[in-house]
């Protein structure tokens, strides 16, 4: 017991220590993925601490899990929560997206900074028509569940997609929609246009490199000094891939006659490792991937065509998760190892407490209310 209780507050100092912000860290605007497919993560207490230390304050989960939004209550922390695909049949029904939002949603808005939820996730990636159908219905409920409840200025409504929704991706100024998604993508535009939401897509340059891999220059895609492309059209400079796919998509959305409307990065991100055939999935790779594209949120620069806006995105992801199926990649995009230790350097300090542990949030803001307490009481009588 001595032993352990020693221990607790050799831990502690270094906590307390930590919070008295001896440690330098960075004023990142970035929002960062928060994927839970693993059975190794941090709980989430341990985890708002980690981010605390990296400054960063938006944060992306794919479901809305309690556990997370109560262990981030009376936090600064802004989060995106998601319906999963497999909800979208039932939000189009208004009883059952009452219900949702009424459990899921409202119980934590006066503790946690819930400000949007994503209605599906990569809709049209996967050949499932009846999905299709029930996407915009599914955002319409929700939405006006949310009106209905007084909730609709502070929660917002959208969906996320991915780049597969482009059928002309190059150059930017010729981005266009698949033809087969018209009839959908025109009623999701003027959805966004009217309640005021943005377009997020999940954009991923490595897949380009990866699949091109003599076409596209490394250095390109990884915002590297490189002598990059031009617009041909518009007389634009790319200098990175990223910020083009991005412009490819406000064309497509002005294509279909919208200039109103927003497009921000739901997640970007580069993989530390991969299977032998996923070429660039390095450490060295994921570090200047992610590292560049910090510099750049951080000097607040927008694309090439939307100058003044600058470019909102979340980084995926924050740990590796180790359960998620597919190639290696796949389990190997995080910025951390469950442990907390960075994967490769971006140049930021971090910090995941240790002691904090045990797998109910509820108990782990118990047992540090506690582990504080003891703390003081060892300062005050040592
Ligand atoms: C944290 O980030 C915010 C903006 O994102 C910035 O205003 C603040 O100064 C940062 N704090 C530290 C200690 O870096
Ligand atoms: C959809 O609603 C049905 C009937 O209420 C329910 O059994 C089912 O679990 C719901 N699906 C999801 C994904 O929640």
């Amino acid at each position: 017991m001595a032993a352990s209780s020693s221990l607790l507050f050799t831990s502690l100092l270094v906590l307390l220590t930590f919070a008295d912000s001896s440690v330098q860290v960075l004023g990142l605007g970035v929002g960062i993925n928060y994927g839970q497919i693993a059975n190794n993560l941090p709980s989430p207490t341990r985890v708002s601490y980690l981010l605390r230390s990296l400054n960063i304050s938006r944060v992306k989960l794919y479901d809305a899990d309690p556990n997370v939004l109560v262990a981030f209550s009376n936090t600064n922390v802004d989060f995106i929560i998601g319906l999963g695909n497999e909800y979208l049949q039932n939000m189009t029904d208004p009883i059952k997206a009452q219900n949702w939002v009424q459990q899921r949603v409202q119980p934590y808005l006066s503790r946690t900074r819930i400000t949007c939820i994503t209605v599906g996730n990569e809709v049209f990636k996967y050949n499932d028509h009846q999905q299709w159908s029930n996407l915009l219905p599914a955002m319409q409920t929700v939405y006006n569940t949310l009106v209905d409840l007084g909730l609709d200025k502070q929660v917002s409504v959208t969906t996320a997609h991915s780049l597969d929704i482009l059928s002309v991706s190059f150059p930017p100024s010729a981005g266009a929609f698949r033809q087969d998604l018209g009839e959908y993508l025109h009623g999701i535009l003027n959805f966004h246009a009217q309640v005021k939401s943005p377009v997020l897509i999940n954009a991923y340059p490595y897949f380009a490199y990866k699949d091109n891999l003599n076409e596209v220059p490394l250095d390109y895609v990884l915002f590297q000094p490189n002598q990059g492309t031009m617009d041909p059209f518009t007389n634009l400079k790319y200098d990175n891939m990223l910020y083009a796919q991005v412009d490819a998509v406000y064309s497509a959305i002005k294509a279909l006659g919208h200039t109103d409307i927003e497009v921000r990065v739901s997640e970007t991100g580069w993989p530390s490792k991969g299977d032998e055939n996923e070429v660039g999935a390095t450490p060295e790779n994921a570090g200047l991937y992610n590292g560049n594209l910090l510099k750049r949120i951080e000097q607040r620069q927008g694309t090439p065509a939307k100058p003044n806006v600058p470019i909102d995105i979340f980084v995926f992801a924050l740990f590796n998760e180790n359960l998620k199926p597919g190639p290696a990649s796949e389990r190997n995009y995080g910025l951390f190892y469950p442990d907390g230790t960075p994967v490769y350097n971006i140049g930021v300090q971090s910090y995941l407490p240790e002691l904090i542990y045990s797998s109910g949030s509820t108990t782990n803001g118990f047992l540090f209310c506690c582990l504080l307490i003891l703390a003081m009481a060892c300062l005050i009588f040592s």
